[in-house]
C-alpha cells in the first residue's frame, strides 16, 4: 500500500486495445464513461511529456490572479488527472466534489474521454510537443517512475511510440485529433516550442481564451513565475502528496527537468533520428502539423 492510499497493481493494463499505467486503473477508465462534465470546466488534454505540468501551472496562476481560485497551495493537485487514482479516493470522485471552475488534466485519447466533453463543450487546451523531445523526456521520466513496461532505453520508447503500443496510446492520433479541432471555439491548441519562444504571449493567449482579464504587469509576473528555472525551484518537495503517491525519491525531479527544445540531439543516434523522422513524416503526412526541433 502506498502512503497515498492506493493499492497498486504490479503491472499496467490494456483497456480497449490501449496500454495504461498503474496510475490510471480500470475503475477510473470505466468511470470516464459517466463522468459529469461541467460547461465551465477547463480541460488540459496533452500527450505525456509535452508540457502538461507547465500548462497546468500557467492556468492555475491565471485563475488565482483573476480571483477565480483560492491562493495557490503547492501541496495539492491544482489540475488533477481525470483518469488517475493516486490518493485515498480516485480523482473522478475528488473532482465530483471540487468547486468550479475545475481544471482537469488528461492524457486520454478522445475515445476514452468522458463523452459529455463533446456535448457540453468545456474549454479545452491542448499542448503538443515535438515527438523527439517527448521520447527523450520519457526516457528520463521512466527511469524514476514505475512504468511497468520495458522503457529502459530510448530505443524501446521510440519503438513503443512508433508501434502505438506506448502507454496512453498513439501520439499522432492524440495530437492530430486536437490539431484538427484547433479552430473550434472551445479549443486552444498550443505548441510547447512556441511557449518556449514567447512565454508571455502564450500566457496572454491562454488568458484571453479563458475569458480572464489581466494587466500586462500580471501577465509578465506569471511568465516570470513559470519559466523553467522558476518552476524547477518550486518542483515537488519531499512532503508533496504527489511524490509520496508516486513513490518517487525526492532527490529526483520527476516533472521538471531541462525544459528545452532540442535535447533529443544529445540522445538520438543519427540512425535513430533518421528512422524516427521517417515515421513522423509518414504519420503527419498532409496534415499541416509541423514541429520545431531546434531552439
Ligand atoms: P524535459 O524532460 O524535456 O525537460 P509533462 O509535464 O507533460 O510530463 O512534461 C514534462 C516536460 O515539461 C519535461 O521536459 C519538463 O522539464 C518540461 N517542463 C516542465 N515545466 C516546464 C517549464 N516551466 N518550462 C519549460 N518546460 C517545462
Amino acid at each position: 500500500m502506498s502512503q497515498g492510499g492506493q493499492q497498486r497493481p504490479k503491472s499496467s493494463i490494456t483497456y480497449k486495445g490501449v496500454r495504461f499505467p498503474w496510475q490510471a486503473p480500470l475503475h477510473c477508465l470505466q468511470a470516464m464513461e459517466s463522468f459529469e462534465v461541467r460547461p465551465d470546466d477547463i480541460w488540459l488534454l496533452t500527450y505525456t511529456k509535452s508540457g502538461t505540468t507547465w500548462i497546468g501551472d500557467i492556468v492555475n496562476k491565471i485563475l488565482v490572479n483573476s480571483g477565480l481560485r483560492e491562493k495557490e497551495d503547492p501541496n495539492i493537485d491544482h489540475a488533477p488527472y481525470a483518469e488517475y487514482h493516486l490518493y485515498s479516493k480516485p480523482n473522478f470522485q475528488l473532482l465530483a466534489e471540487a468547486p468550479s471552475p475545475r481544471v482537469i488534466t488528461s492524457h486520454l485519447l478522445p475515445q476514452f474521454l468522458p463523452p459529455q466533453i463533446f456535448v457540453k463543450k468545456p474549454k479545452i487546451i491542448s499542448v503538443a510537443r515535438n515527438p523527439k523531445d517527448i521520447v527523450t523526456s520519457s526516457a528520463y521520466h521512466y527511469q524514476i517512475i514505475e512504468a511497468q513496461e520495458d522503457y529502459s532505453s530510448l530505443q524501446n520508447i521510440m519503438d513503443a511510440i512508433m508501434s502505438g503500443k506506448i502507454i496512453f496510446g498513439e501520439w499522432h492520433t492524440h495530437v492530430l485529433y486536437w490539431w484538427n479541432k484547433r479552430e473550434d471555439d472551445n479549443v486552444l491548441f498550443l505548441k510547447y516550442e512556441d511557449m518556449k519562444t514567447d512565454l508571455e504571449s502564450s500566457i496572454k493567449k491562454v488568458c484571453e481564451f479563458l475569458g480572464c482579464r489581466l494587466d500586462t504587469q500580471t501577465l509578465k509576473k506569471i511568465s516570470e513565475e513559470t519559466t523553467i528555472d522558476a518552476t524547477r525551484k518550486r518542483d515537488m518537495k519531499p512532503k508533496d502528496a504527489r511524490l509520496i503517491a508516486y513513490n518517487i525519491d525526492p532527490a529526483m525531479s520527476p516533472f521538471v527537468r531541462k525544459g528545452v527544445v532540442g535535447d533529443w540531439k544529445n540522445h538520438f543516434t543519427v540512425a535513430q533520428s533518421e528512422e524516427f523522422d521517417k515515421w513522423c513524416a509518414e504519420v503527419l503526412k498532409h496534415r499541416g502539423l509541423t514541429f520545431q526541433y531546434e531552439a
